[in-house]
């Protein structure tokens, strides 16, 4: 049986280095017909982009992408306040009855970037929202499409025409898909696996989940992701949608996983007796400061990461980097471990 490794499992192999100056190297890329200075999106959940959140975000190098949990005005509203503050962003539609009626909506307003976000997008239901969005818009729009965690499942999304796939099923902060459903894949292999499929059917690849620092963006990117997309990075920033608490003195944010039971009781307004058993979880995370300094260390922590495998730029990563897998106890090693420290 082949074993699958997620990122703590690997670390990558330092390289004689050309770099004098890490700050030199850039992180720029693009997304659709966006450029951006990181290639980092926040991601779509109801405690982590709303629209000032989505404008900081932009603001910071990176990109927001709006959740799907609004009515479809306040979605526009949303949209049209990001770009009022000359700011780009993607929003997000689901596959129900109401998606298509979002997206034609969010089009109206100027949106061109869209994600199609469900929890197992490998499905019937994201092959018919894929197809009639594209032949609804054709060309006009930047689609990504996901969460999908097989090669066959990016071969079959591009086929059914999205640009770009979101990879990652259950390996999310928030997430418990893996303890409920035994489904999901470890990120690290998922990543390597899905980025080859995706390279043959020329579709762009975002690593969604499980995200903790910024060697784990590098290591997404060495598997061969362009971008990753991260929740609890970002949980508690000062941008955040997040309903903050206060307790013992501390100031939190709520953080919870979009398919938790407490987002669907907020969302359906359904009782507990008739709902589905949620496969994520609810938490607070203490107050952080602002995204702009979140990204500031992510981007300087990638920028130390492509010198220490002589990348030149961001696509140069990949193809550049080895990696070999590790134990438990070299992966302890490789966190900070000060002895006789209290
Ligand atoms: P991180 O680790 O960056 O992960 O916080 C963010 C991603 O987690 C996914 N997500 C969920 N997955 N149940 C899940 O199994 C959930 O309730 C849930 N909510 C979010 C999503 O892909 C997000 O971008």
């Amino acid at each position: 049986m082949k074993k699958y490794y997620t990122f703590s499992d690997v670390f990558l192999i330092p390289k004689m280095s050309e770099c004098r100056s890490r700050s030199e190297l850039s992180t720029e890329t693009k997304i659709g017909n966006i450029t951006i200075d990181v290639p980092i999106i926040s991601a779509n959940m109801d405690t982590v982009t709303g629209k000032e959140m989505a404008v900081a975000m932009y603001k910071a190098g990176g990109i927001g992408a709006l959740h799907r949990f609004s009515t479809i005005d306040e979605a526009v509203r949303d949209y049209e306040f990001v770009k009022q503050s000359g700011a780009e962003c993607f929003v997000s539609v689901g596959v129900n009855d109401d998606s298509i009626k979002r997206a034609i909506a969010l089009k109206r307003a100027g949106a061109r970037h869209f994600i199609i976000d469900i929890a197992h997008g490998h499905s019937a239901m994201m092959r018919h929202t894929l197809e009639v969005m594209r032949n609804t818009f054709g060309t006009d729009v930047y689609i990504v499409a996901g969460n999908i965690a097989t090669p066959e499942a990016v071969a079959d999304l591009a086929a059914w025409g999205a640009d770009c796939v979101k990879v990652g099923i259950g390996g999310g902060s928030c997430c418990s898909t893996r303890v409920i459903t035994g489904h999901g894949v470890p990120m690290f292999t998922c990543l390597v696996d899905c980025c080859e499929a995706a390279d043959r059917a020329g579709v762009k690849v975002i690593a969604d989940g499980g995200i903790k620092s910024s060697g784990d963006i590098v290591k997404a990117l060495a598997a061969g992701s362009d971008f990753i997309m991260a929740g609890s990075l970002f949980a508690g920033s000062k941008e955040t949608p997040g309903e903050e608490i206060f307790r013992d003195g501390v100031r939190y944010k709520v953080f919870r996983g979009m398919a938790s039971t407490a987002a669907m009781i907020d969302r359906d307004n359904r009782n507990r007796a008739d709902m589905p058993v949620g496969e994520g979880v609810k938490t607070s995370v203490p107050l952080k400061g602002s995204v702009s300094e979140i990204i500031k260390d992510l981007k300087s922590g990638i920028q130390s990461g492509m010198s220490y495998m002589n990348a030149k730029s961001l696509s140069d990563i990949s193809i550049v980097s080895t990696w070999g897998v590790q134990t438990n106890s070299g992966h302890a090693e490789g966190t900070p471990h000060i002895l006789g420290e209290k």
